[in-house]
């Protein structure tokens, strides 16, 4: 059995539509206008223990919503899920104490207390071992490198020392699914590159089944083999990343340098693809996929080409286009 089952997921929200002026205000207090909106549409998708899956979409596509359906924080409209076989939203105290749910948008720990004593609320809590917490406490800020912060009040942490504190609190009683909603959201790279590692790392060891959402591709890219795509509620995507370029990059980059130079600045280059840079002593060109064999074999008995190379477009270019379309 999958780890994480979702089904036919659905969570429409009803909000008040306020009508303008002071007339439309007077008159929906007694006619209320309300518009639904769909976050997430019919759902599917399973997760296996110890997988590492990037959701990704843009604003509003409902990563967050669905997040919150699977930490129980939110009721689904119909549709189901399991996960580690708990429906989220029963909320029994077995689930709670098997899953995490990080969301970086949001503070969730107290912030008028050092960050130790606000790890500790969270420990006690979940009823964690003294000896346990102090040994977890030690190990991750060591990893995470804000063990000098431990005394810190909370309010008084930069952002990305408080997104590592915030880790630790979501990992304190070990969790075996862990819900990351934009853990890495405004840290520097420096930073951002830590929480990866500390992640890829944790996955790696620990076994623990992680879904992650972020809009930085640098994290998808270097954590997650499997992503899944939401847009406007809806998944139209989940497989492997290296399978994105396959399915919707239509075009590759072909960069050519030449030895004399002047001939092929000079040569009309439209023929054979979109020109992207011409620089003194090479050019790089957008060419359709299928077109790529034959456009190197003109390229190379037309100019005076010393050197070609043939590269995919950026993994972060197609997920662009993807989700401006
Ligand atoms: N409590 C709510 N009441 C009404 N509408 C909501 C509520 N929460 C979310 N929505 C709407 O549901 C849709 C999905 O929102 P959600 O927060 O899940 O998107 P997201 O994929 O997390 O986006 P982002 O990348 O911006 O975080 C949006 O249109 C949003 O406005
Ligand atoms: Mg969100």
């Amino acid at each position: 059995m999958a780890l994480i089952e979702v089904q036919g997921l659905t969570k429409a929200f009803r909000t008040y539509k306020k009508q303008p002026g002071f007339k439309g205000a007077l008159r929906g207090l007694f006619h209320r206008k309300y518009e639904q909106t769909l976050a997430v549409k019919d759902v599917n998708f399973t997760v296996e223990e110890g997988e590492l899956v990037g959701f990704l979409g843009p604003n509003g596509a409902g990563k967050t919503t669905t997040l919150k359906m699977l930490s129980g924080l939110l009721y689904p409209t119909s549709g189901s899920a399991r996960v580690l076989g708990y429906v989220p939203w029963e909320r029994d105290d077995g689930y709670r104490r098997q899953f995490a749910l990080l969301l970086g948008q949001k503070n969730q720990l107290w912030w008028d207390l050092p960050a130790r004593e606000s790890l500790e609320l969270n420990s006690k809590i979940y009823g964690i071992e003294e000896k346990l917490f102090q040994r977890t406490v030690d190990e991750l800020t060591e990893l995470l490198n804000v063990k000098d912060k431990l005394n810190v009040m909370v309010r008084e942490l930069s952002l990305g020392e408080r997104m590592k504190m915030e880790l630790i609190a979501a990992l304190l009683h070990q969790p075996k699914v862990l819900f990351l909603d934009e853990p890495t959201i405004g840290l520097d790279v420096v930073s951002q590159k830590t929480v990866r590692e500390f992640l890829r790392n944790h996955n790696a060891t620990k076994k623990t089944t992680i879904l992650l959402t972020s809009h930085y591709m640098a994290d998808i890219q270097e954590l997650c083999q499997r992503v899944i795509i939401i847009d406007k509620g809806t998944i139209f995507f989940d497989g492997r990343l290296s399978e994105i370029l396959d399915r919707f990059a239509d075009s590759k980059l072909v960069t050519i340098s030449c030895g004399a130079a002047a001939n092929c600045q000079n040569a009309d280059l439209s023929k054979y693809g979109e020109v992207l840079e011409r620089a003194s002593d090479s050019i790089k060109l957008k060419v359709k996929r299928d077109r790529v064999i034959s456009v190197c074999k003109a390229l190379l008995d037309d100019l005076p080409v010393t050197d070609i190379d043939i590269q995919e477009v950026p993994i972060e270019d197609v997920i662009r286009q993807i989700f401006a379309r």
